[in-house]
């Protein structure tokens, strides 16, 4: 597609909610239909932000609060922003991204308490133009989730936020689909308890309706 912007899309959700998989499936689909495709995640995503990601995650930057780790998560996009994605797109590439911006509104914003004129004011600085053209969020009840979560770390202890509480993690529930509610048009809400293949064929009719066009000009 050369000559075109590329796409932009992120998944949010809880934890457990199988994110991951479903942004490699996503990114293999794409990448059939001819689309250089880019997965990466936040935090993280270029080496600034993977060395912010173990200290945020190791939960040293806990005693700085909501508003601290907000800062911090920013600073991790910003960089990722720069480095990765806004590079990506502009040479035409798709940008599949596990967690962005939401993740900062719902688990430091709602879930958290810092102040959201805050949080939304970070954002415009850390990801400037770069919105993404669509988010996928996986919805799932935290209790499925966590468990779901704790049986892929096996021995290892919770992060930084699996330890939080389940009143926690049902607030970001809540706060990630009030989020979709009030962003009908980029956010598609899944529901994360169906199975795996199941869900990627829903997530792919839906990427592949919101940009027929795209795919089209691409397989012309
Ligand atoms: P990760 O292991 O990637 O979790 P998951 O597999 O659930 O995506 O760890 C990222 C953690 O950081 C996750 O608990 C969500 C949290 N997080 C925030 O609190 N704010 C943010 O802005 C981002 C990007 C992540």
């Amino acid at each position: 597609m050369t000559g075109s912007r590329g796409r932009f899309i992120t998944f949010e959700g809880g934890e457990g909610a199988g994110k991951s998989t479903q942004v490699a499936r996503l990114v293999a689909r794409l990448k059939a239909h001819g689309i250089e495709a880019v997965a990466t995640r936040e935090p993280g995503g270029s080496p600034r932000a993977e060395a912010l990601r173990a200290f945020i995650l190791s939960g040293r930057a806990k005693p700085l609060g909501p508003v601290g780790e907000a800062v911090l998560f920013s600073a991790a996009r910003a960089d990722h922003v720069d480095v990765l994605i806004r590079p990506a797109i502009a040479r035409g590439a798709w940008v599949v991204c596990d967690r962005f911006s939401d993740s900062t509104r719902a688990y430091q914003g709602a879930a958290g308490a810092a102040d959201p004129a805050l949080i939304e004011a970070l954002q415009r600085v850390a990801i400037a133009d770069m919105d993404p053209d669509m988010t996928i969020l996986m919805d799932i009840a935290p209790e499925i989730g966590l468990a779901r979560a704790e049986q892929r770390r096996g021995a290892d202890g919770a992060d930084r936020f699996e330890g939080e509480g389940i009143a926690f993690h049902r607030a970001l529930r809540r706060a990630f689909l009030d989020i979709a509610g009030r962003a009908r048009k980029r956010i598609v809400v899944v529901d994360a308890s169906m199975e795996a293949d199941a869900l990627e064929a829903q997530i792919w009719s839906r990427v592949s309706e919101r940009f027929a066009a795209d795919l089209r000009k691409q397989a012309s």
